[in-house]
């Protein structure tokens, strides 16, 4: 077993943290009060190689792997958790579908600007009744006796929804199949029928942009399918897994910022003569949230590198997606307890990561459906 990043790993590691430290972290807060998508951080991880980490070069991407991307994702979330969501849903639920089911043409039209972060993507699956239960889609491509398809329906929470350029999107063309009557398209935004909702008010993450997205006769040519009609359940479930290993790594960054607010506030902060820090009460917090942040490092980690190893990782995906969520929102609660009053105020960020962790736990699966995912394959063995 190999516990050692490789060169290549610790450089992008570097990259992202040193960018994350001097550009991001300092705009976190206004982004998060102002609702602000961060265009021109956006514009910044284009260039340093991160909206398409493990892409290889030939198309747009930075040619990475994936503990690479996990490695950055975690970076970039330290210090904005609504920043690395946009990097992210770019990253797994786009880039790598097309990588993984695309055509050679549609991956030179759609991946290559979109992981070089020219463009920037969205991906449609869930609807105002199908969430959890991904299979219940409403949203229907009617094939025409031209051949095409007309695309009609309502997505919801769409992250990226409002300022994406290209969407990789789901819907039902075989209602009387089911799951087996799914299929994938790639969606341009500005396409005729296409109309995008007021962005969301969210609780937390509020830099990143999620709408509804309303389609309306959308005209399609067969070329803009994904994949093969009736895979578009599979393309979905698939491209989760390793959107889940995305969240895992947002949440270790949310966890990560929460310690080290708190360290440093525990030994600046004297209640009873000494730094708060000197208190065991607050030494159990800090110990066990470091703890958990490590163990949840390691189970994404793990994911990342069964991904890369190119077998089925559904299963360790969703442990870690589920565990690190759970430790983020475990470490951002502490953090505000640790802060006490302080931790209550929009002044100090530990606020904002209380609120930022809350998603982990629900968006790319919930942790019920990650559980769902992890009972299901321990019963089938
Ligand atoms: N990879 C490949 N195939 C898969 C798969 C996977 N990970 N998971 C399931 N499948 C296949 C199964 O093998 C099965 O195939 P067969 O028909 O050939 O046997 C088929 O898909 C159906 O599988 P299930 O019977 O398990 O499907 P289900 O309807 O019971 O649903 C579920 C399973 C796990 C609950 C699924 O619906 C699910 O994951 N739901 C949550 C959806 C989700 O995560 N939504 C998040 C929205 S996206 C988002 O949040 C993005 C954002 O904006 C940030």
């Amino acid at each position: 077993m190999e516990l050692e990043l490789t060169d290549e790993q610790k450089m992008v590691q570097k990259t992202a943290a040193d960018f994350a430290k001097s550009e991001v972290l300092p705009k976190a807060a206004e982004i998060d009060r102002n609702h602000r998508h961060p265009k021109e951080l956006v514009a910044r991880m284009a260039e340093l190689g991160l909206m398409g980490v493990a892409v290889p070069e030939e198309y747009g991407g930075a040619g990475f792997d994936t503990i690479s991307y996990v490695l950055a994702m975690e970076e970039i979330s330290r210090a904005c958790a609504s920043t690395g969501v946009i990097m992210s849903v770019n990253n797994s639920l786009v880039c790598d579908p097309i990588l993984k089911f695309g055509s050679e043409e549609q991956k030179k039209k759609w991946l290559v600007p979109l992981a070089s972060g020219q463009l920037l993507g969205c991906f449609a699956l869930s609807e105002p009744e199908a969430g959890s239960d991904a299979a219940a889609q409403k949203t229907v491509a009617k094939k025409t006796a031209d051949g095409d398809y007309l695309i009609s329906g309502v997505k919801n929470w769409i992250t990226n929804g409002p300022v994406a350029d290209v969407c990789v999107l789901i819907c039902m063309t075989a209602k009387e199949l089911g799951h087996k009557g799914i299929s994938a398209f790639i969606l341009p935004m500005k396409e005729k029928g296409v109309r995008v909702g007021p962005p969301d008010k969210k609780l937390g993450i509020r830099g990143s942009q999620s709408c509804q997205i309303f389609l309306d006769d959308v005209k399609l040519s067969p070329s803009a399918m994904l994949g093969k009609e009736g895979d578009g359940f599979k393309i979905a479930m698939a491209t989760l897994d390793g959107g889940r290993i995305g969240i895992a790594s947002q949440a270790l960054g949310i966890a990560r910022a929460s310690l080290e607010d708190s360290l440093a506030y525990a030994m600046e902060r004297r209640t009873f003569g000494k730094p708060i820090a000197q208190h065991q009460a607050i030494q159990w917090k800090l110990a066990d949230m470091a703890t958990e942040l490590e163990g949840a490092r390691l189970l994404t980690w793990r994911a990342a590198t069964l991904k890369d190893e190119g077998g089925r990782f559904s299963m360790e995906a969703a442990m870690a997606k589920v565990f690190a969520s759970e430790v983020c929102n475990r470490a951002a609660k502490e953090a505000v307890q640790i802060f006490g009053g302080n931790g209550y105020v929009e002044d100090f960020p530990v606020e904002r990561h209380f609120r930022d962790a809350k998603i982990t736990e629900i968006y790319e699966g919930t942790s019920e459906i990650q559980r769902l995912v992890i009972a299901g394959n321990l019963l089938k063995e």
